[in-house]
């Protein structure tokens, strides 16, 4: 800046001075004048003035030599005054009778005839100018001669050049201040126009935004804006309309979009747990939705997978560096196994995650408990999970997908670990309105935690707009709704839905058998009727599942239609979860008990109403049940997705069955086909169920075809391949923003 200043303001001001120092003779002639005209007027008052004694001593009669002596001393006296240079005397016939002694030679008296000058006349002499002015000495009107009147013009030469001096620095400094007022709008402006670039490159409108840009770069911004926000829109369109979504897809997307970067997963459930059974170790695969999608992305992406091992014969199972490879059956990706104590995970897991933030996050009408020695467990498992993170990270800057509410904290952990690292944070459940967040005492943690991330995933539109609104209300956010971006710090956050889904195929139909085969054995199991119409719940047993309120419509069916006594049987597979939370242990009485009650009333020796399966079913059981029945009833109080119904549409490729679903699940958006309904409204569930049952076979067909074709089309490797695709995006910008920053320290360098 210093230099760049001295550069431009040196020569301006030198130029500026070059200026002054011409104009200035100008000048000088003017005010010469001005002098000149001054000092006429000035001869005629001192004329005037010494007229009259000057007129009593040349009419006196005195003798000669005394008369020389009183005019020399009357011209002296008048020579007290400093601005008089000399004095004389001329008579009529042009001879000098009387004269000061410094009267110059070169001043001389006007030859009779020649006319009286008007004005003084100057005398340009080597001691200096001098102004010659002539003055009539009259009596009566007689002519005694000509008074000679010399001033001084030195004090005007003087004058003259301290004019010419102030001229020029006056210009010289006039310059100084132009160039410098030039050269610091210039600076601001580059500033801006840098600071709108980079802007730009960060994915942040430049038109639209607050921050003070360049006024005469705006339309250039915001053409720029517009371009990249259209070739984004067009890829995103054209990725959008990639109909085969699969795991090669994905693969493709990982090695050209992201040029083979590595790819980290951190959840707090793992994909494959081993547990010991007496003398042997048995492979199970959790009832989780979160596991169910990102395992085939795994599979398809060779990353590694950070997880709580959480098994009893996890431990058995690891190498030296907690890592053992998966599937068993053809290994494809690792996991990292991160071990808890009791005490972490009763804190951490059982604490802030179960019994704080998952019914903070559903409406389910359970109140949150909020322990601070809870919010301790938390903090530091998120803070282990950062420590793995930057143990398995092969290189700086990897891709790393942080999973669920188990990790607010976890985005800015890694952030400060691993500053250059693309983090995407997928939040699994819903989002609340702020006030209803606003009761968590370390919402502003968890928010500061997650803005971490480069992109925050939620299900559905709802939950992002209920972010958006509860940074802007508990934040110094700057929340920008039209580009879905949060500036919080450091990266700004992306914040965009993307609906999560099943593979598709899924693995498990491949293993199936036809579906009346299923249908016969699994009735065969259950010790029903081949005619029985078989009704199917499949959940994790958590009391936002509506798991009491589907029971009381299957209770209210059997009541509106008695037809159904003997006939009809609902089978409920619900494996345990979270069984050491009071609440969990609560529900599972609840459950028991109104299975119970409701066998007692309506069972019958050969059809129980209610068929309550409280374990784990394995994938395959669980696909050879969505095969066997005739409906589907998934009824949640709150669900951030529910990958339940999805899974019952993949198993159905006899385009048969009807899905029976929660208008308050995110899965219900997008599965408009099925019978969507308000599971706190018991008619409702039961007339639909009730319609399900005489459902004819073409409107089932018709109604599975759509949501068939939406499945296949929205699958989990889309979900993922999105994800990846904007986190790609997101590098590409860093990138560039990079390359910004590098040129703008060259020109920096440049400077200094
Ligand atoms: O719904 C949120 C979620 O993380 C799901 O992804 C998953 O099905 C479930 O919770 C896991 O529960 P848990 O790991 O506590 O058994």
């Amino acid at each position: 800046m210093m230099r760049l200043s001295l550069r431009f303001i040196v020569p301006l001001a030198l130029a500026l001075g070059a200026i002054a120092y011409s104009v200035a003779p100008l000048v000088d002639e003017l005010t010469l004048k001005w002098f000149v005209r001054d000092l006429d007027i000035r001869a005629k008052l001192v004329a005037s003035a010494a007229q009259e004694p000057l007129a009593e001593l040349l009419t006196d009669k005195l003798r000669d030599k005394v008369r020389l002596q009183r005019v020399q001393a009357f011209f002296n006296r008048m020579l007290q005054d400093e601005r008089l240079f000399a004095l004389g005397f001329c008579d009529d016939a042009g001879a000098l009778l009387y004269k000061t002694q410094a009267l110059p030679g070169a001043v001389t008296c006007r030859a009779p005839g020649v006319p009286a000058e008007e004005s003084g006349t100057v005398l340009k002499l080597p001691g200096g100018p001098l102004h010659v002015a002539a003055s009539p000495v009259m009596v009566d009107s007689e002519r005694l001669g000509e008074l000679l009147i010399v001033h001084d013009m030195s004090f005007i030469e003087r004058r003259s050049a301290d004019t010419k001096k102030y001229i020029v620095y006056l210009f010289a400094a006039l310059g100084a201040v132009i160039a410098l007022i030039t050269v610091v709008i210039a600076e601001l402006s580059f500033r801006g126009w840098i600071a709108g670039i980079k802007a730009l490159i960060h994915g942040q409108s430049l038109a639209l935004s607050p921050e003070p840009k360049a006024r005469e770069l705006r339309p250039i911004a915001r053409d720029l804006d517009a371009l990249v926000r259209d070739l984004e829109t067009e890829r995103r369109m054209r990725d959008e309309a990639q109909i085969s979504w699969t795991p090669e897809a994905l693969r493709s997307i990982l090695r050209e979009d992201l040029k083979g970067d590595e790819v980290l997963i951190v959840s707090n459930r793992e994909p494959y747990v081993h547990v010991r059974r007496s003398d042997r170790i048995e492979t199970q695969r959790p009832a989780s939705g979160l596991v169910t999608a990102l395992e085939p992305v795994m599979r398809a992406c060779s990353g590694t997978w950070i997880a709580h091992g959480s098994g009893s014969a996890d431990r058995d199972t690891v190498d030296t560096n907690d890592r053992i490879r998966v599937p068993p059956e053809k290994p494809a990706y690792q996991i990292r196994r991160v071990w808890l104590s009791n005490e972490e995970e009763a804190g951490y897991y059982y604490g802030f995650a179960n019994e704080g933030l998952w019914p903070l996050c559903h409406i389910a009408h359970t109140r949150p408990v909020f322990r601070a020695s809870d919010w301790e467990h938390y903090q530091a498992v998120n803070r282990r999970f950062a420590q793995a993170v930057e143990q398995e990270s092969r290189t700086e800057d990897p891709i790393v997908l942080v999973q669920d509410y188990h990790f607010a904290l976890l985005p800015r952990l890694i952030r400060d670990r691993l500053p250059r690292a693309t983090i995407i944070a997928f939040w699994h459940i819903p989002w609340p309105n702020p006030e209803a967040f606003g009761v968590c005492p370390w919402r502003n943690q968890i928010l500061d935690g997650l803005l971490g991330s480069s992109i925050l995933g939620f299900h559905t539109q709802i939950h992002c707009n209920n972010f958006f609104d509860t940074v802007d209300r508990y934040l110094e956010a700057r929340v920008d709704r039209e580009t879905y971006t949060i500036s919080y710090g450091g990266e700004p956050t992306e914040v965009h839905r993307y609906p999560i889904s099943i593979e598709w195929p899924p693995a498990a139909l491949a293993r199936q058998r036809p579906v009346a085969e299923c249908r016969e054995r699994i009735r065969r199991e259950l010790g029903l009727a081949p005619e029985t119409r078989l009704g199917i719940g499949v959940d994790r047993l958590d009391y936002t599942k509506g798991i009491l309120e589907r029971f009381a419509a299957v209770e209210r069916l059997l009541e509106i239609e008695p037809r159904w006594i003997g006939h009809f049987a609902f089978v409920q597979i619900a494996a345990p979860s979270r069984s050491r939370i009071e609440e969990y242990q609560s529900l599972d009485a609840r459950v028991r008990a109104a299975a119970q009650r409701i066998n007692a009333r309506f069972g019958t020796p050969v059809c129980q109403p209610i068929v309550l399966r409280m374990e784990h079913h394995d994938a395959d059981q669980v696909y050879a049940h969505y095969r066997a029945a005739d409906v589907c009833f998934v009824s949640s109080l709150h669900d951030g997705m529910n990958l339940v119904a999805k899974e019952f549409i993949a198993a159905r490729d006899d385009e048969r069955g009807v899905l029976i679903l929660s208008q308050f699940t995110g899965a219900s958006r997008e599965l408009v086909e099925a019978l969507i309904v308000n599971p706190y409204d018991t008619e409702e569930c039961a007339a639909a169920l009730r319609l399900a049952l005489a459902m004819p076979p073409d409107e089932q067909r018709d109604r599975m075809r759509r949501m068939r074709s939406l499945v296949q089309e929205f699958n989990v490797y889309r979900w993922a391949g999105r994800m990846l695709l904007d986190a790609a995006r997101v590098r590409q910008r860093r990138r560039l923003a990079g390359a910004t920053r590098r040129a703008a320290q060259v020109v920096d360098l440049r400077r200094v």
